[in-house]
């Protein structure tokens, strides 16, 4: 099968259609949104980007990003992305959603942020694993802290799609 690369703001319903008629309806959607506060994923890859091509300034702007102002916004963008991408998925398609917590915004279970967000979208939270956490294999990113703090358990949220 065929795929596909896209770079667009997936709560754009235009970008989806877009990537659903270069490959087709989807059956899986396999994603892990930003974690709920975590709004410097751009800025902090800008050094990648710039070796890749990309411009020499830091852009700080969070145009094209989920927003983080309150948690009720945040559920909100990602209530539309989850139509978004249900609408052009089979009937019966599996959504799996790796999502956890940062330190500063440790404001609630981050599976029940994810399920609160699948409220009232066409997909029904099926399971939710914990997937434990990302220390193996931190080591050198360790070497950089004075002071060494526990990452949090994150979860794997499973819908299907039944609109
Ligand atoms: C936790 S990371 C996931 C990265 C990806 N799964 C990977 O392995 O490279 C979240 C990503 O979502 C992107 N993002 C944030 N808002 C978005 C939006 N509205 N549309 C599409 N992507 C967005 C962020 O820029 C970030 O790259």
């Amino acid at each position: 099968m065929e795929g596909a690369a896209i770079q667009g703001d997936s709560r754009d319903n235009l970008i989806i259609q877009k990537a659903c008629e270069l490959v087709g309806k989807f059956d899986w959607i396999i994603t892990s949104p930003p974690y709920y506060g975590l709004r410097t994923y751009l800025p902090d890859q800008w050094i990648r980007n710039w070796f890749l091509g990309g411009p020499s300034v830091v852009d700080y702007t969070s145009e094209g990003q989920l927003s983080h102002n309150g948690r009720d916004r945040f559920i909100a963008d990602l209530r539309q992305v989850w139509a978004n991408v249900g609408a052009r998925c089979r009937p019966g398609a599996t959504l799996v959603i790796r999502f956890g917590s940062i330190g500063d915004r440790l404001v609630e279970d981050p599976a029940q942020l994810v399920s609160a967000s699948l409220e009232e979208t066409g997909w029904v939270t099926t399971e939710i694993l914990h997937a434990d956490n990302a220390a193996r294999g931190r080591r050198q990113a360790d070497t950089f802290h004075r002071k060494r703090s526990a990452p949090y358990d994150e979860v794997d949220v499973w819908a299907k799609w039944r609109p």
